[in-house]
């Protein structure tokens, strides 16, 4: 049996002349068995006649917002619950910026907005549209926001131009969507991540942190929640919504982060340590806020809690992935640390550069465990984050 075979399938169609191929690829799944409904923009209608796909999936399309019929039967709402996966194809620049901001101007966007499972896009535009950084950013937001990007493709455009932009083809889509649907390698896997920084108060109003965004710990939780697996997030402060279906346990402190840890850790199969945890809390937190009544001041600091080496540490410890940054010498220093702290893997990362480490969009990392290692070359950090997971994946499977 087909694996998309029963499957429940929203799929959108927005104003592009690749909205012809929109129509091949219903005819694909509705081949595989899938049962699809067709939601349409206004610019769609269009290109293609909405009846084209009526015909082939042989129930009414949707396009109004305000459709008076619609209360009685589905509504925006009913149609993105029924849905185990939505795809937009083609997905227009138009579109996607709309995606981006949040807009709701039309029902496909309005579905987007109440979708709580998976929404795929297939991007089609002109190549210089596609190239323009307006596009580029709002495709990055997505991303790390967990919607799926699909292609696209390069090759001839409609308009005569060659370059990126033409929309996969149907049974590349087809291809994608099955996968999506395969079950992933950590399913049924609990994984425990930490994330951002820690802050360290001094007084009531300053405190001691470090320049962790969160992206790499976040992507890795949408990393791993994609690969099947029920994701805990303990997260320090940072600005980003956790990805949808991880459950975030916030915290501010080494120690607060260190609790989180303990209170869960026995039940998860996975740690993965990316938070940068502060080494040194302040010794005596001041209550009220310390005035300027000297030159200098002297902060005495103590160490705090090493939280993946008490993890390791455990009588019966999670196949443990943690992480080194460093400035120098990378390999050796997360050599050291990889024994030191009885890792099952390091994720190495060099930091202080402009497009690795801390607060950046993209990675570099080393990845060394007992018998092995590789290196994972420049990437987005969603895209390190899954060929992360992936390869943790398969070194979890070999070792349990
Ligand atoms: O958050 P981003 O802006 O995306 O940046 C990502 C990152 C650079 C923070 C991330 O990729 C990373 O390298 N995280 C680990 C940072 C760090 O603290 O490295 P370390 O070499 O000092 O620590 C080694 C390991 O021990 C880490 O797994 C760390 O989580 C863990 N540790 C450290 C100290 C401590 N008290 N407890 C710990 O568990």
């Amino acid at each position: 049996m087909h694996i998309t075979h029963k499957k429940k399938i929203v799929l959108g169609v927005t104003g592009g002349i690749a909205a012809y191929k929109a129509a091949e690829l219903l005819r694909l799944l509705i081949k595989a068995g899938a049962e699809v409904r067709v939601v349409m923009t206004p610019a769609a209608c269009e290109f293609v006649q909405p009846l084209t796909f009526q015909a082939l999936s042989g129930h009414r399309v949707y396009i109004d917002i305000f459709d008076a019929e619609a209360e009685s039967a589905m509504d925006h709402i009913e149609l993105a619950r029924w849905a185990d996966l939505m795809v937009v194809a083609p997905a227009s620049a138009d579109f996607i910026a709309k995606m981006r901001q949040g807009y709701g101007d039309n029902l496909l966007l309005t579905l987007c907005l109440a979708e709580k499972k998976s929404i795929a896009i297939a991007p089609a535009m002109n190549q210089q549209m596609y190239a323009n950084s307006a596009t580029q950013e709002n495709l990055t937001a997505l991303a790390e926001r967990g919607t799926l990007i699909w292609g696209p493709d390069a090759g001839e455009q409609a308009c005569g131009d060659v370059g990126l932009g033409r929309m996969l083809e149907a049974e590349a889509l087809l291809q994608l969507i099955n996968t999506h649907f395969q079950p992933g390698k950590l399913t049924g896997r609990q994984v425990l991540i930490t994330a951002g920084p820690t802050r360290e108060a001094i007084d009531p109003v300053r405190y001691i942190s470090n320049h962790s965004s969160g992206k790499m710990g976040y992507a890795l939780a949408q990393a791993a929640t994609q690969a099947g697996a029920n994701v805990t997030l303990v997260s320090g402060p940072v600005n980003l919504a956790p990805p949808s279906g991880v459950e975030r346990v916030s915290v501010n402190s080494a120690v607060e982060m260190c609790d989180a840890v303990m209170d869960r850790v026995s039940d998860a199969d996975i740690f993965i340590a990316c938070a940068a945890v502060a080494d040194y809390r302040v010794a005596q937190q001041s209550e009220q806020k310390i005035k300027k009544t000297s030159d200098q001041m002297q902060l005495s600091l103590i160490r705090n809690p090493d939280i993946v080496s008490i993890v390791t540490a455990l009588d019966n410890p999670p196949f443990t992935l943690g992480f080194a940054a460093e400035t120098e010498n990378v390999e050796k220093y997360a050599a050291d640390k990889l024994s030191r702290k009885k890792l099952d893997m390091i994720a190495a990362n060099q930091v202080g550069n402009p497009e690795t480490g801390f607060g950046t969009d993209s990675n570099e990392v080393l990845l060394l465990w007992e018998d092995g290692k590789q290196i994972l070359p420049l990437a987005s950090k969603p895209e390190i984050a899954r060929q992360l997971i992936d390869i943790l994946a398969d070194r979890y499977v070999k070792i349990n």
